[in-house]
């Protein structure tokens, strides 16, 4: 027999497995039932990759709790008036009954009709007609009203964070704050100076180390061509450590940073880290909060009840935790991938191991996330996956931690790590507790911290901060524009109205 012809059995039986696996499920599910919901069905959420989900539902009306394979759907969307759309569709399977589906479109389409089949027949209210203009995220194209910016966004009333870090500041004067935070914060730090005017973003730097800065255009870029933002002139500091270390009765200075602290009084923001991978979802970056959805590992029962843990040497607990891993290697697998900050003692820490993918710690039950240079950014990450985390108490905290809960949506371990085989021997004996925590906190991850979520928040910021100044934003002196994109090859035109009742 030939190779080829081999190959082509090879894959008729291939073909011919899969279809019988999808019977199988198909005949599970009850198309009418199941349900599909979210963001990506509305025409007026623009996002870098929009996105919605599935549930299948069985006759009875159960919800299906495993995956009845990944090919069980097919998603289409076509726009009816255009020969080809350009539009990339990922269904991601999160082996828990429901599925994310996400898609980036790369033009501005009038409709969009987006097909959800199961076997080629319709599923829930399958197809869903969005009626445009469906811009992209390319379109510079700002809905001039805020607030039906935030009601078509479903953005929530307020967040808790930006409450209480602007709660420090009953005023904020900008001609007072461009003379004095430059004097102040100028020389050492790396520090940004952000207007905006009509909806265009002025910037100008300070310091050396300003490349951080990409993350902070970026977002501003692709906000003010979803939304109007009001006037506001504001500093971000683009190093890892928050800066307003005066106390709450002395003068403050308002700086936006990406961590906060205890000790600090800076109004945080989402990580460069987690703002980035909304921005780059189907683009540059592979690991966001929805590539991770899909790749939580084996299901519980089947994962690895040692805690695991790999990363580099920015901070000493992390000695700690390896040198732990070390005299206990059935509690923990923790080993550095790098070696930057100490001098590496091979004796003590062993040696630098090889890179793992992100995704493949979720054969393990339990993730320890500990403090590097600040916070570890990777928690928004770890949360959405379906294994516990294992939290060390940290004086340093991100934009959503006052959303999380010890107990229900982590376990908490002492900031020396002095408990941290006591919890984990507690995971272990209480298996069907450290699961529900698991699943609670992937549920606040799902919830929370999606780019919708995050697109609000930084909006609310902006505006609710420019609702405290007491002088005139303006362009200072020095300031260059940040210009919007030109490279884009599907230009859009913008259709958009005031209308009378909105001004
Ligand atoms: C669990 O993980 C540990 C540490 O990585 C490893 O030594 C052990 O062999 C694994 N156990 C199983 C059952 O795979
Ligand atoms: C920081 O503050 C939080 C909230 O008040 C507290 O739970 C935590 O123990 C503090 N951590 C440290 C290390 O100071």
């Amino acid at each position: 027999m030939s190779v080829r012809l081999l190959l082509l059995l090879v894959f008729s039986l291939e073909v011919f497995r899969c279809e019988l696996s999808k019977e199988k499920a198909g005949s599970a599910i009850n198309a009418a039932k199941t349900l599909v919901w979210g963001p990506g069905l509305e025409a007026d959420i623009v996002l870098p990759a929009r996105f919605f989900y599935i549930q299948t539902v069985d006759s009875s009306g159960e919800r299906l709790t495993t995956s009845p394979g990944e090919k069980t759907f097919e998603v289409k969307i076509v726009s009816p008036t255009e020969q080809f759309t350009r539009i990339w569709i990922q269904v991601l399977d999160r082996r828990d009954g429901s599925f994310l589906v996400r898609y980036r479109m790369y033009a501005t389409y009038t409709d969009l009709h987006i097909h959800v089949l199961l076997k080629g027949k319709h599923v829930a209210k399958s197809p869903y007609i969005l009626k445009g203009p469906v811009y992209h995220e390319g379109c510079d194209c700002p809905q001039p009203s805020g607030s039906v910016w935030e009601k078509n966004m479903h953005c929530p009333e307020s967040f808790a964070q930006i409450t209480r870090d602007l709660s420090l500041h009953p005023s904020v004067d900008p001609d007072q704050n461009a003379q004095e935070i430059p004097k102040r914060f100028g020389q050492r730090q790396s520090l940004c100076h952000y207007t905006i005017k009509e909806n265009k973003v002025y910037v100008k730097t300070f310091g050396e180390h300003v490349g951080f800065r990409i993350f902070m255009d970026a977002i501003l870029l692709s906000l003010t061509r979803k939304v109007r933002i009001p006037d506001v002139e504001f500093f971000v500091n683009l190093g890892d450590w928050p800066l307003e270390k005066r106390k709450p009765t002395d003068k403050l200075h308002p700086i936006f940073s990406w961590c906060g602290s205890n000790n600090t009084r800076d109004i945080v923001m989402p990580t460069y880290d987690l703002t980035e991978s909304v921005l780059e979802t189907m683009g540059r970056v592979s690991l966001d909060m929805m590539s991770v959805q899909a790749n939580t590992g084996p299901p519980w029962p089947e994962k690895n009840a040692t805690a695991f843990w790999r990363g580099r040497d920015s901070r000493q607990e992390r000695l700690q935790l390896v040198k732990l891993s070390r005299a206990h290697p059935d509690f923990i697998d923790a080993a550095f991938t790098n070696f930057f900050f100490f001098k590496h003692d091979e004796s003590l820490y062993g040696p630098l191991v090889k890179h793992v993918s992100f995704f493949d710690f979720f054969k393990y039950k339990y993730q320890i996330n500990i403090d590097g240079t600040v916070a570890a950014y990777r928690l928004p990450y770890l949360l959405a996956g379906d294994s516990v985390v294992l939290k060390q108490d940290s004086g340093y905290y991100e934009h959503f931690y006052n959303e999380l809960r010890p107990w229900e949506h982590y376990i908490p371990i002492k900031a020396n790590l002095g408990d941290l085989l006591e919890k984990i021997q507690w995971a272990r004996d209480h298996d069907e507790e450290a699961r529900k925590i698991a699943l609670a906190g992937q549920q606040l991850a799902r919830s929370h911290l999606m780019g919708d979520s995050i697109f609000c928040y930084y909006y609310k910021l902006f505006k609710e901060y420019a609702r405290l100044q007491i002088t005139e934003p303006k362009v200072r002196k020095g300031m260059e524009l940040v210009e919007q994109p030109t490279d884009d090859l599907f230009p859009c035109s913008c259709d958009r109205r005031m209308e009378k009742d909105e001004l």
